[in-house]
């Protein structure tokens, strides 16, 4: 009994001075498992008459119920601290700002282009759109810009090598024949798109550039209706005070043809017309080329150019900037 007392509290200790679970998992082994000393003394029960043995049992049992109640209590202690030291590393500060991904935005050209379309579309216009590497027979010949027309020259048409007759088209006009030729009209289309010319880069020109061409045909077209509808569109798109003035112009596709001009009031007080496009009634060559009878049908067409526009609303001076993916340019619009 005595040596049972000793074991005790020597085990009860040892569980106190264990400093993790798996050191207190080995004190427990060595004071309880099947090698104990323990276990030792009560394999000589049997040796025992039954008042000794039964004594000695509950001695035993004395000692294993003290001894789990301080491995339970110990084992509670070193549990929660592993927690709280696993807390602790893996701790996050929520106070760190968090670094920041500027969100993407479309192009200025594009969201241009967009606002464009929306106010042809908000007045019942459809879009369509063609082909970049063109047909002379849809970029010309069907517009009534013959074989030799000095039109093809002041173009500065740039031609695709290798195929007989495929040009970069040098306007988006090409779609309003694709449409006239295979709709019947009424018809009201807005055709945006890039565009090519053979045109040396400065500050107003650009080898690439982008149109949105608009066509309606139908019976009864007049060139006031392109005039309203060209005031709408400038005055949704420049401000609500603008005013347009058609000047009498050349386009080989319609007759007569216009170039528009917007006005403008500078912070300076000056005040004048900025030429933003071109206009005209359809030629009736070019309806019945396409198979639309001209006695029945007229219709008007414009091509605006998006970077001009882009330029004007947004006090852009050079057409390059429109091109040159420059970051902290781009990130203003
Ligand atoms: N296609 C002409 C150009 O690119 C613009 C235009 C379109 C003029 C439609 C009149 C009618 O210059």
């Amino acid at each position: 009994m005595k040596d049972i007392e000793q074991l005790q509290s020597e085990a009860i200790a040892a569980v106190a001075a264990a400093d993790t679970l798996d050191a207190l998992d080995e004190v427990r082994v060595r004071a309880t498992g099947k090698k104990s000393e323990l276990a030792a003394i009560q394999a000589t029960m049997r040796e025992l008459t039954p008042d000794e043995r039964k004594a000695l049992g509950q001695r035993l049992n004395a000692f294993r119920e003290a001894f789990q109640v301080a491995f339970d209590e110990r084992r509670g202690q070193l549990a929660s601290a592993a927690l709280r030291a696993r807390l602790e590393t893996e701790r996050l500060d929520l106070t760190v700002p968090p670094r920041r991904v500027p969100p993407g935005r479309p192009h200025l050209l594009t969201q241009v282009e967009h606002e464009m379309l929306d106010v042809f579309v908000g007045m019942g216009y459809q879009v369509a759109e063609g082909p970049e590497a063109e047909s002379g027979t849809y970029n010309f010949d069907l517009l009534n810009i013959e074989k030799h027309h000095p039109a093809r020259q002041e173009m500065d048409t740039i031609y695709v090598d290798g195929f007989d007759d495929v040009v970069l088209r040098t306007h988006t006009s090409p779609v309003q024949a694709r449409v006239m030729t295979t709709q019947q009209p009424p018809i009201a289309v807005v055709c945006p798109g890039r565009t090519y010319r053979a045109d040396a880069v400065d500050a107003t020109h650009s080898p690439v550039f982008s149109q949105v061409e608009g066509l309606v045909v139908a019976e009864g077209i007049t060139m006031a209706d392109l005039r309203g509808t060209l005031l709408a569109f400038s005055r949704r798109m420049f401000g609500a005070d603008r005013e347009i003035r058609l000047r009498p112009s050349f386009f080989p596709f319609t007759e007569p043809s216009a170039e528009v001009d917007v006005s403008f009031e500078g912070a300076a007080g000056n005040h004048g017309w900025l030429e933003i496009l071109g206009a005209g009634m359809v030629d009736p060559n070019v309806l019945s080329a396409c198979g639309i009878d001209p006695e029945r049908y007229s219709g008007f067409a414009f091509g605006i150019g998006i970077e001009r526009v882009a330029m004007l609303r947004h006090q852009v001076r050079d057409i390059r900037e429109l091109f040159d993916a420059d970051a902290r340019f781009l990130a203003r619009f």
